[in-house]
């Protein structure tokens, strides 16, 4: 992996508690995903109907996130749980989903197969909260099995698969035990007093996610959401309670799900698969997800910044999509900095995209279609971002992406200081191909810059002859 060697400035912002993958097949599969860049998430389930956050309104936590609008939870649930009866995506149709993001240039999905709700949106046998379910309408129409639709339109387009999937799982009786109240998104019993209901869940949890790892056609990464499912040595959970300073330990608990076989066994089906066991330092995690946020510096590990475009992670009435603008210039940056940027989109009740979804997607491409180049397979190279300037580098080849504000003049000269440029260097401009004058004043490059210049988002200067 072709990491740039770190200043002591960025070496603060690092995760030191980063495991690096052993596995070869994996290792080469990383680094292919890293050539990537760029992808899609989808959050979509019954919830989409009312609008609401995924999920979290039946986690009876004193969130922001978590409230409700009603005030008898009980009823609440209930209701929640009868969304599965009118959850009827009629217009669904991912192909057209498909060719949105891969004209984006998107170069993979990854799809909530199942949320913390424990909603499947796949044909799983071992629950009957599903989207194949008889009490759901959408159950005899041919695109039932909504993940398989998903992944197979968006693998006819050339891209890769991944698959959501929360560990937690607030409908499964071997999770969130009817015996008792759910004061939190914790398992709700003593794992300790009831080893053999959490060795269910174990074999629950195993069982659905070797589904998807052998009926789903190629899956490229299975990415785990949940972080707090996870094993918790006594010590650590002694010091978690320190840390959060409650006398009696009731809720932290060690939430092994023997992630190591499971990891084993998934691999067997689909060797090389990337796992992203979110939040969970150690060698399941393959790659560190920030989320709906950007790091400051470059990361010398593989990681991913998944990004909402509009209104919520879920369907979100009248969602205002980020601009075209911004989200090139957050690609570029997270790009710059050695990242892959998966961006979120959320289909409504009925199956659609809000248009404004699409209108992003397009405006994105449009940007691509001139600089890609600059994008794809690249790598970091320091000093990766300096104001308005990114740089990414591939072979011998260096980029230097411009980001032009709205309404922004284009800069009559820019200066490029990325050291090691030789007199003979040439330099061009993505779109059009022309030669730029350049000079070098003292150890400086310093390029003219036309004033049409291809895109009003960003410009990208080519410099062959590093
Ligand atoms: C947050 C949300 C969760 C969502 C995830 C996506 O953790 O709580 O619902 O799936 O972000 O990254």
């Amino acid at each position: 992996m072709a990491f740039i060697l770190l200043s002591p400035l960025c070496s603060q912002h690092i995760d030191t508690r980063y495991v690096p993958e052993t596995d070869p097949l994996v290792l080469e599969k990383l680094e292919k995903w890293q050539d990537l860049k760029f992808g899609l998430l989808m959050h979509w389930g019954p919830y989409s109907q009312w609008g609401v956050v995924e999920s979290w309104s039946i986690c009876s936590e004193d969130e922001g996130w978590c409230r409700r609008k009603s005030d008898d939870y009980t009823e609440y649930k209930k209701e929640y749980e009868n969304l599965q009866t009118t959850f009827n995506p009629v217009h669904f149709d991912p192909e057209s989903w498909a060719l949105a993001a891969k004209d984006a240039g998107m170069k993979y999905v990854v799809f909530t197969t199942k949320h913390h709700d424990g909603f499947c949106m796949f044909d799983t046998e071992y629950t009957d909260y599903k989207i194949t379910s008889e009490k759901n309408p959408f159950h005899t129409n041919p695109k039932a099995n909504i993940t398989r639709e998903i992944f197979d339109a968006f693998r006819n387009e050339g891209m890769w698969t991944g698959a959501y999937f929360s560990k937690p799982d607030w409908h499964s009786d071997y999770y969130w035990w009817s015996n008792f109240a759910t004061p939190d998104r914790n398992v709700n019993y003593s794992v300790n007093n009831y080893p053999g209901r959490w060795r269910k869940f174990i074999g629950f949890t195993h069982r659905q996610i070797m589904e998807l790892m052998t009926g789903y056609g190629k899956v490229d990464i299975l990415w785990l959401d949940g972080g707090w499912v996870k094993k918790r040595s006594s010590e650590e959970i002694r010091k978690a309670y320190e840390d959060m300073n409650i006398e009696k330990p009731t809720r932290i608990q060690n939430q092994d799900i023997h992630m190591d076989e499971l990891v084993k066994k998934a691999r067997v089906k689909q060797p090389g698969l990337i796992v992203v066991d979110r939040a969970v330092y150690g060698k399941n995690q393959n790659y560190l997800t920030p989320e709906n946020t950007v790091p400051e510096k470059e990361l010398p590990y593989p990681w991913e910044s998944c990004i909402i475009s509009g209104g919520g992670w879920s369907y979100t009435p009248g969602a205002e999509y980020m601009s075209g603008r911004r989200a090139v210039h957050m690609l570029v940056d997270i790009v710059a900095k050695g990242g892959n940027l998966l961006l979120n989109i959320a289909p409504g009740p009925e199956g659609k995209w809000q248009e404004g979804a699409y209108k992003l997607l397009r405006d994105i491409g449009r940007w691509m279609d001139i600089n890609a180049e600059a994008i794809y397979g690249t790598r970091a190279i320091a000093p990766y971002k300096e104001g308005r300037i990114c740089y990414t580098s591939k072979g011998d080849a260096l980029y230097a992406i411009y980001l032009l504000e709205d309404g922004e003049k284009v800069p009559s000269k820019i200066k490029i200081s990325v050291p090691g440029i030789t007199d003979d260097a040439r330099i061009s401009m993505l779109g059009t191909g022309k030669e730029l004058k350049w000079k070098r004043p003292g150890n400086e490059c310093v390029v003219s810059i036309p004033r049409d210049v291809p895109s009003k988002i960003a410009f990208t200067l080519k410099i062959n002859g590093l």
